[in-house]
């Protein structure tokens, strides 16, 4: 298994190009299925999850071409309508091939996701929202068996904000017969990214951006061109970094308001921000001020950059408080970070950081992919070597991060 080891201690400096967003990416490869025509995508990140999603589609009959950044799909030949357990188990966003299936096929067969490391995850409100529908739903040996001759609009009101959950409905809800309203739908630029390529496809949405999607069904899409949303949150990770190691690097292909709530509380802790339309510059000189945040839906501070940002903290001057409000296990860096020095209590949902002068390299391990970025930013400011093993989960989701990270001067590499 590949492990990556760090000598800490340098400033980065220069450029990095950020890649097309992995949770963009995932529903609109899901939304070949929808179509017998062809979709022609670009911006798609080389990253893991996205490999596991082309092999499950092709599984189910969808062809393929991938080049590159460039991914051609087309649905004309779809001929198994399943996500095995095996799939989904190892990437949960398969469960994002569940909508398209039903609306378009009129039936599909997709293993539970179970738990996972950061909180138990369950998929009932696509399952509620998909029966609002007019879908007959059965749980059997750990499938979700669907049926629908042809899915029905509907009043969806979710019992929390859901992105893949949005994302299912929305998809299900272009092809059934009338009008779907979701109510309490995810504000998500990843969920607009869809709607967008969903749009180009022939259907009619409106409401993108809100959290309220009004969806007029219509019987067929038809294929399109779409390039993928810049990944805000590989952004976002690469301005801790530089927060935390010191330095100066401007991000390119990505856009600052797609994080503003992030980028504000970077601010806080003295980096300098500077942007123009598709290009984010970070400055950082001092020693970060230790800053306190929550974890909301968008456009709130985001779960998925609290790891990140809790490794700044740790090394800040000050005391922070974290509040993750998403998922019930999203703290496992935690012992990871302390033992590379750090200083955290947890108390219930919330961790306490106190800010100590610096990291001190350490081996440590990877428990999820938002946990591994923190490790990765942790090693980049630590005094000394960090080895990071099983970062088969930052292969998931960071397009080669090393390579970036070391044309910006770190000193990073993998080792087997
Ligand atoms: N929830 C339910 N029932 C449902 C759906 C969700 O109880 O039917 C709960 C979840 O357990 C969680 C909360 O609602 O407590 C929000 O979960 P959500 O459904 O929004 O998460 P998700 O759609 O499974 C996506 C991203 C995650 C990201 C979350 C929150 C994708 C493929 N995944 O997950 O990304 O953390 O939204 O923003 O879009 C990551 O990239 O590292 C990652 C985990």
């Amino acid at each position: 298994m590949d492990k990556l080891l760090i000598q800490g201690g340098h400033r980065l400096s220069g450029d990095i190009v950020v890649s097309g967003a992995k949770n963009a990416a995932l529903p609109i490869l899901c939304a070949g299925l929808l179509t017998a025509d062809t979709l022609q995508l670009s911006n798609v990140p080389q990253l893991q999850d996205v490999s596991t999603m082309l092999t499950l589609l092709r599984q189910m009959g969808l062809r393929v071409e991938q080049d590159g950044h460039s991914v051609v799909l087309n649905g004309g030949a779809i001929d198994k309508l399943e996500a095995p357990y095996e799939m989904v188990k190892t990437m949960r966003a398969a469960i994002l091939v569940l909508g398209p299936l039903l609306a378009r096929f009129g039936e599909a067969k997709v293993s539970l996701p179970g738990g996972c490391a950061i909180g138990s995850r369950p998929v009932d409100q696509h399952i509620k929202g998909l029966q609002a529908m007019g879908a007959d739903i059965t749980i059997d040996a750990g499938y979700i068996y669907a049926k629908a001759k042809r899915l029905k609009g509907a009043r969806v009101v979710t019992d929390m904000i859901t992105v893949t959950g949005t994302e299912n409905l929305l998809m299900a809800a272009t092809l059934a017969d009338g009008e779907t309203i979701l109510e309490n739908a995810a504000r998500e630029p990843e969920v607009g990214d869809l709607a967008r390529l969903l749009i180009s496809m022939g259907a009619r949405i409106e409401g993108v951006g809100t959290d309220r999607l009004v969806i007029q069904g219509v019987t067929s899409l038809h294929g399109a061109q779409h390039a993928v949303i810049a990944d805000r949150i590989e952004t976002g990770t690469f301005l801790c970094a530089v927060a935390a190691t010191g330095g100066d690097v401007t991000l390119h292909n990505t856009r600052s308001n797609l994080l503003d709530a992030a980028m504000d509380k970077l601010r806080e802790a003295g980096a300098i921000l500077t942007s123009g339309d598709d290009w984010i510059r970070v400055q950082m000189a001092a020693r970060p001020k230790a800053v306190s945040f929550r974890t909301t839906e968008y456009p709130g501070f985001p779960t998925d950059m609290q790891a990140q940002f809790m490794a700044l903290n740790c090394i800040a001057d000050g005391t922070s408080h974290v509040t993750e409000t998403i998922f019930e296990n999203r703290f496992m860096h935690v012992q990871e970070l302390n033992r590379l020095g750090a200083a955290i209590d947890i108390e219930g949902n919330t961790s306490i950081i106190k800010g100590v002068p610096h990291f001190v390299g350490a081996p440590v391990m990877a428990t999820d992919l938002r946990a591994s970025a923190s490790l990765v930013i942790a090693g980049l400011a630590a005094h000394g070597e960090t080895l990071i093993e099983r970062i088969y989960h930052l292969d998931r989701g960071y397009d080669r991060m090393e390579v970036k990270l070391s044309s910006v001067g770190a000193q990073i590499e993998r080792v087997k």
